[in-house]
Parts: C-alpha cells; sequence; structure tokens
C-alpha cells in the first residue's frame, strides 16, 4: 500500500465534547507501532454504549474522542512484530482484547483480558495513549476501536481475522451489538431447552439476546419494551409474547409472575437502567432463576432485597456477551454466513458516517433497530 508507513489524513466524525453533535473533521491517523495494525473501516454500526459516553457518562477526561465500536474493515498496513495479520485482511476491530497471555485469558471462566482500556479505565472508556490527532489536539481512541474514522490504529490483540467473503457492512454488528445480546443468552444465562425467558428492552442487544434464548431451545420468550414499535422484530427473532410496562399499573415483575405461575427462569436486561435491572431479578423465579446485566451503566448503585438472592436466584453480568472476543467473533462471522445467526433482519438503516448525527438521533427516538454507517470505500 502506498500509504504503509505515512500518516494518513482522512475523515473522522470527532467528539470534541460531551452531548454536542459530532463532528466531520480531517484527522492524521499516525502508521502503526510494533504490535499494531491500522485499519480501512469501511463499516459501523452505532451502539447505544457509543451514546451513553457522549449523553450521560459525559466523563470529561473522555474527550475529545472519536467514538464507534461496532465496525468492520480491510487492513490496510501492520506494524512490526504482527505476523499473523496482512494488508487486504478482512478484521473486526475488538472493545475488549484477547492477548492470550494474561490470567483472564488462560481462564476459561471469563471473556476479560488485563490488556488495553477496558482492564481499568471505564470511567473514560479509552486508553491514554492514541495514535489520533486533530488541529494539534490528541483525540483519543473510544473503546480502543473508534470506528466513526476512516482508518484506526488497534493492538493486534484486540483485531479479529474474518472469513474473507463476509459482507462487512453487516459482519460490523458482530463487533459488539449482536454478540453481546446473543452470547449474553447462551454462555452467560446458559439458557436452557424448554425454559421460559424474558428480555427486557428490545434495541439490537436485546433483539440479540431474544435469538439466543430462541437457538438455545427456551420455549416461552417474554420481549418487553416501553416502545411497541420494537415487537414486530421481536417476533422474527423467536419472541412469543410481548409486555409494554406502561400498559400496566403494577409492577412489571408481578405481571411477569402472574404469567408465568411464579417468575421466569431467565431475564435479561438489555436497557442500562438499574430499576430495570431489579425489575428483571424480581421477574425469576425462585429457586433458580437466572437475571443477567446486559446493559451499561456506571453512574447508578443497583438495589434488590437479599431475600430475592438469599432464596435462589443468581444476578450476574455479561460483557461482549462472554465471548473471548479473538476467538468468538470469526466463529460467529462463519455462523452468519451459515446461516445460523441471523444479521441483516437487525438493520433498519443504512447511512454514511457524514450522516452519524442523524443516526444517533434515530437511536435517542427509538426509531431505528441498528443504523449501519458506510465510512471509507472498499
Ligand atoms: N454489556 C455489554 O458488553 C454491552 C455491549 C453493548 C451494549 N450494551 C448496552 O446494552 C444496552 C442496549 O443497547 P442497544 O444498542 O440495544 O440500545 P437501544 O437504545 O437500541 O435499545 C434499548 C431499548 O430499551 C428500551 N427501553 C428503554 N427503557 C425501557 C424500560 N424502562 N423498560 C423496557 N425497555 C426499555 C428502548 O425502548 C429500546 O428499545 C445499552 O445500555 C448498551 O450500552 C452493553
Ligand atoms: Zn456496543
Ligand atoms: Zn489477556
Amino acid at each position: 500500500m502506498a500509504t504503509a508507513g505515512k500518516v494518513i489524513k482522512c475523515r473522522a466524525a470527532v467528539a470534541w465534547e460531551p452531548s454536542k453533535p459530532l463532528v466531520m473533521e480531517e484527522i492524521e491517523v499516525a502508521p502503526p507501532q510494533a504490535h499494531e495494525i491500522r485499519i480501512k473501516i469501511v463499516a459501523t454500526g452505532v451502539c447505544h454504549t457509543d451514546l451513553y459516553h457522549l449523553f450521560e457518562g459525559k466523563h470529561k477526561d473522555g474527550f475529545p474522542c472519536v467514538l464507534g465500536h461496532e465496525g468492520a474493515g480491510i487492513v490496510e498496513s501492520v506494524g512490526s512484530e504482527v505476523t499473523k495479520f496482512n494488508p487486504g485482511d478482512k478484521v473486526i476491530p475488538l472493545f475488549i482484547s484477547q492477548c492470550g497471555q494474561c490470567r483472564f485469558c488462560k481462564s476459561p471462566k471469563t471473556n476479560l483480558c488485563e490488556k488495553g482500556w477496558a482492564s481499568d479505565r471505564y470511567d473514560v472508556m479509552s486508553e491514554s495513549d492514541t495514535r489520533f490527532t486533530c488541529k494539534g489536539k490528541k483525540v483519543l481512541q473510544f473503546m480502543g476501536t473508534s470506528t466513526f474514522s476512516e482508518y484506526t490504529v488497534v493492538n493486534e490483540i484486540a483485531v479479529a481475522k474474518i472469513h474473507p467473503s463476509a459482507p462487512l457492512d453487516k459482519v460490523c454488528l458482530l463487533g459488539c451489538g449482536v454478540a453481546t445480546g446473543y452470547g449474553a443468552a447462551l454462555n452467560t444465562a446458559k439458557v436452557e431447552p424448554g425454559s421460559t425467558c424474558a428480555v427486557f428492552g428490545l434495541g439490537a442487544v436485546g433483539l440479540a439476546a431474544v435469538m439466543g434464548c430462541k437457538n438455545a431451545g427456551a420455549k416461552r420468550i417474554i420481549a418487553i419494551d416501553i416502545n411497541p414499535t420494537k415487537y414486530e422484530k421481536a417476533k422474527i427473532f423467536g419472541a412469543t409474547e410481548f409486555v409494554n410496562p406502561k400498559d400496566h399499573n403494577k409492577p412489571i415483575s408481578q405481571v411477569l409472575h402472574e404469567m408465568t405461575n411464579g417468575g421466569v427462569d431467565f431475564s435479561l436486561e438489555c436497557v442500562g437502567n438499574v430499576a430495570v435491572m431489579r425489575s428483571a431479578l424480581e421477574s425469576c423465579v425462585k429457586g433458580w432463576g437466572v437475571s443477567v446485566l446486559v446493559g451499561w451503566t456506571d453512574m447508578d448503585d443497583f438495589a434488590a432485597r437479599p431475600i430475592q438472592l438469599i432464596a435462589g436466584r443468581t444476578w450476574k453480568g455479561s460483557l461482549f456477551g462472554g465471548f473471548k472476543s479473538k476467538d468468538g467473533v470469526p466463529k460467529l462471522v462463519n455462523e452468519y454466513l451459515e446461516k445460523k445467526v441471523k444479521l441483516d433482519e437487525f438493520v433498519t438503516h443504512n447511512m454514511t458516517l457524514a450522516q452519524v448525527n442523524d443516526a444517533i438521533q434515530l437511536m435517542q427516538t427509538g426509531d431505528c433497530i441498528r443504523s449501519v454507517l458506510s465510512v471509507a470505500l472498499q
């Protein structure tokens, strides 16, 4: 590639400060250093966690940054010591790394990794180091990925090489939302055949959780959202019943207990709201119910009565669906190519990177599932 070893000037949507629209800017992207890969981003989804950082988390040290962490692209060049990637490879950048060496990577019990921003910087949601500059200022790489840019640089421990025939404008969703919800049901909740499940929140993450429950053989999948326009999609992914909390004047957990003779076997919170997390827990049956936190928030404490757990319920959380990222994502891409995992049905809007603020607004108003933005030409 003619650009290898040189600084690339390209277009990116920069979040200069919290709660403000993103600004299309020309940024400079430094060449990859040892063990790093520079990626041309072809397509990216917009996930609620981008909106969380911009409008809710708003940590002052987390800006300026380039958001986006659900992308797919093509390797432009590699730094020294990189042996497993070549220019032209199709890849998905990963917001949690898999170094393969640390005690977490070596344990089959977790998908956490001690390397990268996700080891301890959940407040600012990026590493202090970055390969981006704009107008003479350092610009942070949100979740280590920054897919709202035509080019980005990622350490090889946070890049998955995927099947060469994978359509990047679809498999980008496996970089976050779909892998997250799907894995939360399969890997974290470990949904069982014949079980009754409840999924709270029917964005892409929740719908993917519905798909996971269905693929695990659940008999009843109760889909819960305050926005009834989401039920039609939920049906496509396997939901069998629908509940709108706004239609009831009693706690939603009580509604679910009545519907299920004492509570569901598995519940998944895919909203990011601590009150909903409590409802999801309380909707589970005593004795064996399992409730999984998938929605993202780090701002409020949650509360519940201890008897909920003493009586035998389990409350757990799931990051990236429990998938070890480098191992899991290429497999999920293959499952999509083999038609075991749906992706196309999540995409409600196709736009360009320059329309990113419109895509953000669609998510805020609840008028999309996933908007996929085309970023650089393939
Ligand atoms: N754990 C992880 O690794 C991980 C990864 C990706 C996203 N997330 C989080 O998952 C959550 C969902 O992401 P998304 O992209 O699908 O978001 P989204 O905004 O598309 O979907 C959220 C859905 O929740 C619904 N909702 C809001 N309040 C509700 C309530 N009180 N009861 C029921 N439904 C309600 C909304 O109507 C919407 O349909 C976010 O919190 C996101 O940050 C977590
Ligand atoms: Zn995400
Ligand atoms: Zn590791």
